[in-house]
Parts: C-alpha cells; structure tokens; sequence
C-alpha cells in the first residue's frame, strides 16, 4: 500500500525561502509565534493554475504544518472541487503566524517586512505565468494582494483576480450576533457570483466538469477532504477528515494560549475500528 505526501521545501526557491522567513517582523504580541511559521499548501512545481490567498492560520494548521486545513480549509477546498481544480493549485496564507487579539490582523496589513516576504513568495508561484487565477479569501488577504499587484512582477500578473468573503466569515459574524445562515447564505451568494468568472479563467482544469452553483446553505457535501498529497509523510489519516479534531483549551487567555489539545475523532479511533 501507498501513500501520499508532500514532499515539502527541498528545492529552491522554496528552501531558501523557509530558511530565511522573517521572525522578528511578528511581535509575539499580536501574533501566536510559539507554535512557529506555517508556510503553504499545495503544489510548487509550476503546476499550480489556481492560487488561494488566506489569512493566518489556526489550530490544524498548527499541527499539520500546512495552511488552509480545518473547516476554512475544507470549505475552500470545497470551491476548488466545484472548479475541478484537484491537484493543480497553491495556497499561501497572508500572515505566516497565527494572529492574536481582534485587531492584530489589521494592525499589520501593511507591514513591509512582512509584505516584502510575502513578495518573494508571490513572486515564485506567479511570475512564470501558470496560474491563470487568485482568490483572496477576506479583505486582508486582498490588501495583501493589491499590494503585491503594485509591485513590478505583479504589473506583469495577467491572469483573473476575484476577491472573495473569507470562508469562515460566517462563523465570526455569527459570534457577533448576525444570524449564522444569514451570513453563510450572504457569503455563498458572494461565491456564486464570482464562480462562472473563475471557472472560465482556468483553461485546463484537472477534471472538466459543467459549474454547478452553491445553494442557500453550506452542506456537508460542499466541503472537500485534504488530499494527503498536500500534507507532510506520515500524518495519521483522521488528520485529513472534515473533523475537529484540534481546540485551544485553558481557564486563562494565558493557558489558552499555550495549549492546543489534539483528540482523535471518536468515530475515528482505529482500535475501535474492526
Ligand atoms: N484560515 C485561513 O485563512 N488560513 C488558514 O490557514 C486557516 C484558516
């Protein structure tokens, strides 16, 4: 038997671009830095037609070492499944730490340190002309890139752009009292409306297939598994699932904070399984 993985950062420019990530433009402050830098997900072998701007990542993430991996990230993978974009895409997130406090994300929007290391990365996975389009996911992932778009090698960028509502946009507005299907029904119409532009930007789909639109309500067949192509060798297999399987646990903000609790899903249990 087989398994997938991903192979991570072995080759330039990538290797020298993980060693050289800039620590001390994140003030531990405003950012959760103890659980260190998390990088990409996806292809970086110029075979990427899709390219996914995030925001920063989370708990999953955390342990993974992949952005873009809990419910965010099955959410999206999600679009890329409607797209028929299986393989061939990238995601990048717009902070490579964790942010920390309801302002801090803002706060550092315009960070040049951190916009000139996102720059590089930018400029890796966009300047040879691949990938024929971007989402930003959240309005600091599109500051982020209208940033990179005034630079040289983003002038150069040709391909379609849609900025899009961040997939757990809903959940946040729910915290603050806008009710969840609302917000979930405004954010899927955002999405549909942005769908028949990006499935005719991607030529050469991995699997063609006729665009079918979201209804007024996410289901659970609208998220899509990580494939474990994406994810480092030896990850256990309920890491992948569309369970929540990773939570910041503590009485304090401090102990919260400093903890992250892992639990293998219940259903999940391999010495419970036959
Ligand atoms: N949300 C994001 O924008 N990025 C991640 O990596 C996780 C959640």
């Amino acid at each position: 038997m087989s398994h997938d993985f991903d192979a991570g950062y072995g080759t330039q420019p990538w290797a020298s671009l993980v060693a050289e990530y800039p620590a001390d433009a994140y003030p531990p402050a405003d950012f959760r830095v103890e659980w260190g830098p998390i990088f990409h997900r996806g292809r970086l072998d110029g075979t990427a037609r899709l390219l996914v701007l995030g925001q920063d990542p989370g708990p999953h993430e955390a342990f993974v070492r992949r952005i873009l991996v809990g419910e965010a990230g099955q959410r999206a993978q999600g679009l890329l499944t409607r797209l028929g974009i299986e393989r061939a895409y990238v995601m990048l997130n717009t902070y490579l730490y964790s942010v920390y406090g309801q302002r801090a994300g803002e706060q550092h929007a315009a960070d040049a340190a951190i916009a000139a290391y996102r720059h590089r990365w930018l400029d890796a996975l966009l300047s040879d002309g691949h990938v024929q389009a971007v989402i930003a996911f959240g309005h600091l992932a599109d500051t982020a890139f209208r940033a990179w778009r005034a630079t040289p090698a983003g002038h150069a960028y040709d391909g379609a752009y849609e900025h899009l509502t961040h997939p757990t946009q809903p959940d946040a507005a729910a915290r603050g009292g806008t009710p969840f299907a609302v917000a979930m029904k405004k954010m899927l119409d955002n999405w549909n409306a942005a769908l028949p532009r990006l499935h005719a930007a991607i030529g050469d789909p991995d699997s063609p297939r006729s665009l079918v639109l979201y209804g007024d309500e996410l289901t659970a067949a609208d998220h899509s598994a990580i494939p474990a192509a994406d994810l480092p060798a030896g990850l256990p297999p309920w890491m992948t699932t569309l369970e929540n399987w990773a939570s910041r646990i503590g009485k304090s903000a401090e102990d919260k904070r400093a903890n992250l609790t892992i639990v293998v899903p219940a259903d999940l249990r391999p010495w419970r399984q036959a």
